[in-house]
């Protein structure tokens, strides 16, 4: 079995490090986390070698982005087993700072993106997007990776990143992560873990009733029918309730009447308190 990856927990520590790499010409890659690492995770870290010659992965349960009433004190926390994971992949440090090291005394300041957090799961989750762009911008600037990767299972965070790394000029290339599997074809994610098996059979359907959609998206099905069939398709298969299941502009992730520019289908559905989220494209890319 592979050692564990070292950690370091301040950002003096990491800035540190990663200043002696650069100045090896060695180039840095980023890949921000919550940690509870999964083949998900791990495959941003096989995907960003491929850019980068040092691989920092973070590790970091960000309060900001968690609404009242959240997960956030349930969020499964398994640094160790974590650092062990990622002994077999190309991953060289895990950053694994505590809240009061990210948040120091005083903070006060809070990155939004307007527009394209505001939709989808911006709606649902106010404040959610504040969290992760102020998070992610903070990371960014802590470690000045050369290259950064998000996964495109969390497909509007990833527009929400793209949007401000654009926007407030910070000098770093985003890479995007292809969504893997379970081998039902339900999106690997830490949350799939508060599952029971009952609830895990039916979380399998999420991706097939998707894949329909899609079919019948492609058909002469008007989007809005399209999706209104899958939403009651999650409804008969066993799904709580339906948060949305929206054709969207790709790039602007606004809702789309037809298929005339790259599309996705947006999805997010509830089993008992655990929200399930996935994503795949639609018609011509
Ligand atoms: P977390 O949910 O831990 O996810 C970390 C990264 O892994 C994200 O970029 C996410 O999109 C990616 N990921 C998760 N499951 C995946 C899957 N099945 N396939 C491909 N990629 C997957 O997303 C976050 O953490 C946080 O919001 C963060 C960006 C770290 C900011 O706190």
């Amino acid at each position: 079995m592979s050692n564990p990856v070292p950690v370091v927990r301040t950002v003096e520590e990491l800035r540190a490090q990663v200043a002696a790499w650069r100045a090896e010409g060695l180039r840095v890659g980023l890949v921000p986390t919550m940690g509870a690492l999964h083949h998900g995770h791990l495959s941003l870290v096989d995907a960003i070698a491929e850019k980068a010659d040092r691989i920092v992965v973070s590790i970091f349960v960000n309060p900001t982005q968690f609404g009242e009433g959240e997960d956030f004190d349930a969020y499964p926390r398994t640094e160790q087993e974590d650092r062990q994971k990622l002994g077999s992949t190309p991953a060289s440090l895990v950053f694994a700072p505590n809240a009061a090291e990210m948040y120091r005394k005083g903070h006060a300041s809070k990155v939004t993106v307007s527009g394209i957090s505001d939709r989808l799961e911006g709606a649902e989750r106010p404040g959610h997007f504040d969290g992760v762009a102020t998070v992610v911008t903070k990371l960014l600037l802590q470690c000045l990776p050369d290259v950064a990767i998000f996964g495109e299972k969390d497909y509007q965070q990833l527009a929400v990143i793209r949007r401000f790394v654009a926007d407030l000029d910070i000098p770093v290339e985003i890479m995007a992560g292809k969504l893997i599997r379970e081998e039902d074809g339900l999106a690997a994610s830490s949350r799939n873990a508060y599952l029971n098996s009952n609830e895990r059979a039916i979380a399998g359907q999420f991706n097939k009733i998707l894949k329909t959609l899609v079919q019948n998206a492609e058909g002469d099905i008007p989007l809005r029918d399209a999706e209104q069939r899958a939403t009651n398709a999650l409804l008969d298969a066993g799904f709580r309730a339906v948060d949305y299941v929206s054709i969207v502009d790709s790039n602007s992730l606004e809702l789309l009447d037809k298929l005339d520019r790259p599309a996705r289908v947006l999805a997010v559905a509830r089993i008992g308190k655990v929200r399930l989220l996935d994503n795949m494209p639609v018609g011509a890319q």
